[in-house]
């Protein structure tokens, strides 16, 4: 069976194009009265960006924040906000959700707008296709590049007992909005670190079985964009890191991750490590499983002159350890893509175990 995936419906991609968001939204809202949600990273709270929010008088700015990586709980803490928000006046309606940030952001944007429509805790969709409900109208504005989070059809979660995304068609935006001076001026290791995670994504896309032509064709290009930003620079950099993470997350999209990204929910699990650090320690313990990619990623490290934690899981106690593997081994398509079918075989507890221990 090929899949049939949806994709994000409009883009707007420049320098300065959030100037226009005002227009793209009001041509969303749905009638006088509604309420569009901006949910924002709250370190833009007080900056230039908080002045510039189109903000309407029935708007909701919920600032948000990502210091821990998103959970189900708090989900379902933002969804009860907007929903008491809106019943104060019946004539209002959340007519859509517009999430400003990194991919934490962007996913609780995306998870939220799912939630608003559906009943439940947020944890009772984690996994393939359970959504039941459309979502409301939901945009992304990402402020950092890397995740991909912006094209994909998933939101990670971290749930009362694992880390998994809403994998669900409802869960892709129906607008995004690329401005590269939005991650101008994120901070150099954060940066690195969430581009990273598009590197990663295009190495371990190219390298599983489920690679197809589809997928080659993005990941290839945005394996070269990582390269020139992460290995050269120059002035058009934050363009084209906005550019890696797009195409990079539409090369996962019809193939899957890997490796890497199986150990690293483990460390956000159980460590709260957040996910582009995590795959940069994961990842630099794999150069068995992806030599050129080791070789290469820890080039730019040097670069970028970027240190590694170290000894993160090294003196972890047993039960957690345990834990953490527990959560790796619940990505099996992963395993799946990167080891094979007989991935179960090639991969025991006692393996994974030994290369956590080397982080
Ligand atoms: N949905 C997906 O497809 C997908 C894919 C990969 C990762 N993720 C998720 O994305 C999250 C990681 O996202 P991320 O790496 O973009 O980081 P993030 O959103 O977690 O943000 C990291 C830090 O950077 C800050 N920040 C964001 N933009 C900034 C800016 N322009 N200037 C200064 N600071 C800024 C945030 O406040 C935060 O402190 C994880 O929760 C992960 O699970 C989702
Ligand atoms: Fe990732």
């Amino acid at each position: 069976m090929f899949r049939n995936f949806k994709v994000v419906s409009r883009v707007v991609f420049g320098r300065g194009c959030f100037n226009q968001l005002d227009d793209i939204v009001l041509e969303n809202r749905k009638e006088a009265g509604s309420c569009m949600v901006f949910l924002v990273d709250d370190v833009f709270k007080n900056s230039v960006l908080e002045r510039r929010l189109p903000l309407q008088k029935h708007d909701m700015l919920l600032w948000i924040n990502v210091d821990n990586e998103p959970t189900t709980a708090y989900v379902d803490q933002l969804t009860r906000r907007i929903r008491s928000h809106v019943e104060v006046d019946s004539k209002q309606v959340a007519g859509g959700v517009i999430g400003i940030g990194g991919g934490s952001a962007m996913d609780l944007a995306k998870a939220v707008a799912i939630m608003l429509t559906n009943p439940g805790s947020a944890a009772d969709y984690q996994g393939w296709d359970l959504v039941q409900h459309p979502a409301v109208y939901h945009m992304g504005v990402p402020t950092l590049s890397g995740t991909g989070a912006e094209v994909s059809r998933t939101t990670v979660l971290i749930g009362p007992q694992k880390k998994l995304g809403i994998n669900s068609d409802y869960t892709v935006f129906d607008q995004i909005v690329l401005d590269p001076d939005l991650i101008s001026g994120a901070p150099g290791s954060q940066r690195f670190y969430t581009g990273m995670d598009c590197y990663i994504h295009c190495i371990e896309s190219l390298n599983g079985r489920f690679i197809n032509m589809f997928s080659r064709s993005y990941g290839e290009k945005a394996l070269a964009l990582c390269r020139e930003v992460f290995l050269n620079g120059g002035p058009d950099e934050d363009d084209k890191l906005m550019m890696a993470s797009y195409f990079g997350g539409m090369s996962i999209s019809y193939s899957q991750v890997g490796i890497c990204h199986a150990l690293s929910y483990g460390l956000s699990f159980v460590l709260g490590i957040h996910h582009g650090i995590g795959n940069c320690i994961a990842f630099d313990r794999l150069e068995k499983y992806y030599p050129e990619g080791v070789r290469e990623f820890r080039e730019m490290l040097e670069r970028n002159r970027i240190q590694l934690p170290r000894k993160v899981v090294a003196d972890l106690d047993e039960k957690r350890l345990e834990k953490m593997i527990d959560v790796s081994l619940i990505l099996e398509p992963l395993w799946q893509n990167a080891l094979g079918s007989d991935w179960k075989k090639k991969m025991p507890r006692e393996k994974i175990k030994d290369i956590y221990r080397q982080m």
